[in-house]
């Protein structure tokens, strides 16, 4: 079973991709670390994000890179965003995580194109989604308890200008594929998102099975 979970920063679809795959037993890939671990390497090397040979050059890395805590922190989010727009750069990934997805036992990808572009054939798509100020206020959190002193405002209008730069670009952009089920967390505690999209699952399963 291939499960695609998509959604903009801080929506909650990481940690539902986690408890999905904890719950049915499957293999998660993180696709966005891929992305930040390509940002990582542009700027270790000194160059430009926003240049494609750059971020090009970035993109064979091994995979204990994205065990590095340093992939996780916000402002490789940000510098992720902008590597990840580049179509030679995303192009260059496909391959790595069709593999994954593709694997016999199954998986769990989480990111942004997962239902429309590496994974179309999924057996389930969730898109998962919540307003800007309660992706601001979670990620604000999180932050603040990493030691972070930013404003919540300032996350805010980070997370409006990375859903603006992941919807509006061309290549891949984030959005909800046709045959995804909408999971909307505004107003979810996560166990409820997680059980939530444990139910979806399961009866998008039960459908297949009877069809
Ligand atoms: O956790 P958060 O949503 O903040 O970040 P992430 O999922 O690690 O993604 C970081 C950036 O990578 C996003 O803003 C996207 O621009 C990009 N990304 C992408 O383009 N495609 C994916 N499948 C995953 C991430």
């Amino acid at each position: 079973m291939i499960i695609a979970v998509d959604g903009p920063a801080a929506s909650g679809k990481g940690t539902i991709a986690r408890a999905l795959a904890r719950h049915y037993g499957l293999p998660h890939l993180d696709t966005g670390l891929l992305y930040r671990a390509v940002a990582w390497g542009v700027l270790h090397e000194g160059n430009d994000p926003e240049n494609e040979a750059d971020a090009l050059a970035a993109c064979s890395f091994e995979d204990t890179l994205l065990e590095d805590p340093a992939l996780r922190s916000e402002e490789m989010g940000r510098f992720a965003s902008i590597v990840s727009a580049h179509p030679l750069v995303r192009a260059k990934l496909v391959k790595r995580q069709q593999r994954f997805a593709r694997q016999r036992k199954g998986a769990v990808l989480d990111g942004r194109d997962i239902g429309t572009v590496i994974a179309p054939e999924a057996d389930v798509k969730l898109f998962v989604t919540a307003t800007p100020q309660t992706r601001a206020r979670r990620r604000h959190e999180e932050m603040q308890r990493g030691g972070s002193t930013k404003s919540r405002d300032a996350v805010l209008a980070d997370i409006r200008a990375r859903d603006r730069r992941d919807m509006l670009r061309d290549a891949a952009p984030l959005k909800q594929a046709a045959d995804a089920h909408l999971l909307d967390t505004s107003y979810l505690s996560i166990d409820a998102a997680v059980q939530r999209a444990i139910a979806l699952v399961d009866a998008r399963m039960k459908a297949r099975l009877a069809s």
